[in-house]
């Protein structure tokens, strides 16, 4: 698999979502999402899918990963291990790995690129991204910070890569 980013967006403490939803709405970050992700393949645990209000997310590849077997769903790709997965991603394109936390966990480990958009709040939540070591990632940018006009949350853009 290659040319793998994650695209993430967290709290103060890494958390990424509660109850199997997400922990605030600021548009400019799902514009952001979209931005990034379209005409590209987005990777997506189970869980993830489930929780998405409208799928599958349009003009993207949609993969949702599943161990079960006997799960169809009309109009994208499941696949039941990271294997698969593999066989499937031959492409040199940039693949985007969408959450949630099961996926980031492994995909942390071999991913070149990460967009993380950092909420600056802490958030009551049950799902978090995992440690972001400075020793295997370097940040490349960091975007102002922005105040979300509806919620008020402040938010930043940063893009790291692998040292
Ligand atoms: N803040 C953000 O940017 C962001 C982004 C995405 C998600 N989220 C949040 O994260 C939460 C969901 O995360 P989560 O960790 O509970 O779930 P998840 O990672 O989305 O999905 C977990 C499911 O994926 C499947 N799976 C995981 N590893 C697999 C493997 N190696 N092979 C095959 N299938 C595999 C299993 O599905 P089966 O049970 O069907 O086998 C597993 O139950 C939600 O709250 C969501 O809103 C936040």
């Amino acid at each position: 698999m290659k040319n793998l980013s994650i695209i993430v967006a967290v709290g103060k403490n890494l958390e990424i979502g509660k109850d199997n939803q997400l922990l605030w709405h600021i548009s400019e970050d799902l514009k952001y999402f979209k931005k990034n992700t379209s005409g590209k393949t987005i990777v997506m645990g189970h869980n993830t899918w489930k929780s998405l209000p409208f799928k599958p997310l349009p003009n993207r590849k949609n993969i949702v990963l599943s161990r079960q077997k006997d799960l169809q769903i009309e109009g994208i790709t499941i696949v039941h291990s990271i294997e698969d997965l593999k066989k499937l991603l031959i492409t040199n394109e940039e693949t985007f790995i969408m959450g949630g936390a099961t996926i980031y966990k492994y995909f942390i480990n071999i991913a070149d690129k990460m967009y993380i958009t950092r909420v600056n709040q802490n958030f009551d939540a049950d799902t978090f991204f995992p440690e972001i070591d400075g020793k295997i990632w370097k940040k490349n940018s960091q975007s102002e910070w922005f105040t979300d006009e509806k919620t008020n949350l402040e938010y930043c853009f940063e893009i790291y890569t692998r040292n």
